[in-house]
């Protein structure tokens, strides 16, 4: 009984903002889902408060309906009755996004949640994996192992979904050596805005093929990929090294080795990340014997000021373990979550004016901040890596030359991350950029920034590769299905 009141009144809650037209839209499409037989998640069910519940709680929607397909009919069917009824349509997988772009990324969507698309099946003799995308890595790193040693390259949290990793980048701790996730997609098979089924692979659909791999969820919805896999690597040596740079100076200095080290001498068995904040690290992963990994790394080390850590060998799942947030084997139903604002910056090179700039404003912003910031460096580019070598106009992933991946990221542990806190980021990102007159930094989807404006992130997130990717949206997508505040199109 109080269960039924409450539902009623959460239920009044809702229709109050909602028009008599929007009502009515929302009842056809849940008839439509209903005739279709599309399971569905009950408004005010646990499932369905739980699956709103994003990885970041500071952004947070409401969605028109919550679909739950279990086969690709199902996936097909939902997308035609969102289409019919004007509801736009979005795929979540993970729900990781930084924006919850997964729930829509505003209120009303119709959300398709790929929860049971997570299989994972090897080819061991042919060396591909057909993967669903609503696997999450630690599970998926899991289940390539057990067939065979297999192993993809992808990124650390294991609580990321494959669908949104894969579809706009994908950068992890074997990334220069192997490339971007996205880059070792073979094919996707994909439902369209008019619900047809296709294959999108170099020979089938191609430029479908190049608009998914950095631009994806804008396209359609992919029910699963098949990636090219590689045997894990078992003997990997594994480094942390702790960094408290004394001065602005100090940082500038730090910076400014690695970045050249990053853009000219970095080998693609290499991959690394600083991580400043309250306590600074300097680590990664080096796919080589110690002896070669010494010769590399202790002069640079020297450059940094680095003189403190541990270097360990490790085997592959020991590897992934020792940089994730966690075990590697996912909870159902998923509950980590974060409350943050978050921004990025993929610069192709920091001038000296760039680093000092960003050095002062960590000195005198960023180091008496007592919330729990970070500003993350990976070592993303440059000549010995995977991910460069590769041109910028190959996919619709715009940042091929980016030598580091920035992400700053400022959270709370409890309540709820205030907007009156967004200047902090915000600040830092404008003195790097004031400081580099006439660049247009990258920006990357997969950090999705909720500060951008739609033109502000077509320009950042897909730098020269927007103006086609348009093109194909009104090939692909003409009515808008899919669309988002900051997707293709929007
Ligand atoms: C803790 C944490 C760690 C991270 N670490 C890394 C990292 O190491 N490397 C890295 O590159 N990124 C990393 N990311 C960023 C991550 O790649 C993105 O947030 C990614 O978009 C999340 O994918 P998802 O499926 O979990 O998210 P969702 O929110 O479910 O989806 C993200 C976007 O992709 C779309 N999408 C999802 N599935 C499909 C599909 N099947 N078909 C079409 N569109 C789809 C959604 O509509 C949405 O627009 C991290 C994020 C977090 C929160
Ligand atoms: C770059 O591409 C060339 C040609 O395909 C290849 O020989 C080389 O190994 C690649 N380098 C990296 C770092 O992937
Ligand atoms: C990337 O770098 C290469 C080599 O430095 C350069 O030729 C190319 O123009 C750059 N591409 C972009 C998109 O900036
Ligand atoms: C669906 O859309 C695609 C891409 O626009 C188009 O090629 C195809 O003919 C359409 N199929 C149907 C059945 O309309």
């Amino acid at each position: 009984m109080a269960y039924h009141i409450l539902l009623l009144a959460s239920l009044g809650i809702w229709l109050s903002n909602a028009s008599p037209a929007t009502i009515s839209k929302r009842a056809a499409l849940d008839d439509c889902l209903k005739t279709a037989s599309v399971p569905t998640l009950a408004s005010g069910s646990a499932d369905y408060t739980q699956s709103l519940k994003p990885f970041n709680l500071r952004v947070t929607f409401k969605p028109a309906a919550y679909a739950v397909p279990a086969t690709v009919k199902h996936v097909q069917d939902a997308v035609a009755c969102g289409a019919k009824n004007s509801v736009q349509v979005t795929a979540k997988s993970g729900g990781h996004s930084y924006g919850s772009h997964g729930l829509g990324g505003e209120d009303g969507h119709l959300i398709v949640d790929m929860r049971n698309f997570a299989s994972v099946t090897v080819d061991q003799t042919a060396q591909t994996a057909v993967i669903g995308t609503g696997g999450r890595l630690g599970d998926v790193a899991t289940a390539l192992y057990s067939q065979g040693k297999q192993a993809i390259s992808h990124g650390t949290c294991p609580g990321v979904g494959v669908g949104g990793l894969s579809l706009h980048g994908g950068y992890g701790l074997i990334s220069r050596l192997k490339g971007l996730t996205l880059d070792n997609i073979l094919s996707a098979d994909v439902v369209l805005a008019n619900s047809t089924l296709v294959t999108a692979s170099p020979t089938q659909n191609a430029d479908l093929f190049w608009a998914l791999r950095g631009a994806g969820a804008a396209f359609g919805i992919v029910t699963n990929f098949k990636f090219r896999t590689f045997t894990a690597p078992e003997s990997n040596i594994v480094f942390n090294y702790y960094f408290s740079p004394s001065s602005a100076t100090a940082l500038a200095t730090a910076l400014t080795a690695l970045q050249d080290f990053t853009r000219n001498s970095q080998p693609p068995e290499l991959n690394m990340r600083l991580f400043l904040s309250g306590f600074t690290t300097f680590s990664g992963v080096y796919y080589g014997t110690r002896a070669d990994y010494d010769k590399l790394m202790n002069p640079l080390l020297s450059k940094m000021g680095i003189s403190s850590g541990s270097v360990s060998t490790n085997t592959w799942l020991n590897t992934l373990t020792s940089f994730s947030n966690g075990p590697l084997k996912q909870v159902t139903p998923y509950d980590t979550h974060e409350n943050f604002f978050a921004k990025s910056l993929m610069p192709e090179y920091l001038s000296p004016a760039a680093i000092t700039a960003l050095s002062n404003y960590w000195s005198a912003n960023a180091r008496s901040n007592s919330r729990s910031w970070y500003l993350l460096f990976d070592c993303h580019g440059g000549k010995g890596s995977a991910i460069s070598n590769v041109s910028a106009d190959a996919t619709a992933y715009a940042h091929r030359n980016a030598t580091f991946k920035m992400q700053f990221y400022d959270r709370i542990y409890n309540g709820n991350y205030d907007s009156s806190w967004f200047g902090f980021l915000n600040g830092w990102i404008k003195a790097i950029s004031d400081a580099s007159p006439g660049v247009n930094f990258g920006m990357y989807i997969n950090y999705a920034d909720t500060s951008l404006t739609k033109d502000e992130a077509h320009s950042h997130y897909w730098l020269g590769n927007y103006e086609k990717l348009t093109k194909l949206k009104a090939v692909w997508d003409p009515t808008k299905v899919f669309e988002g505040p900051q997707l293709v199109g929007s």
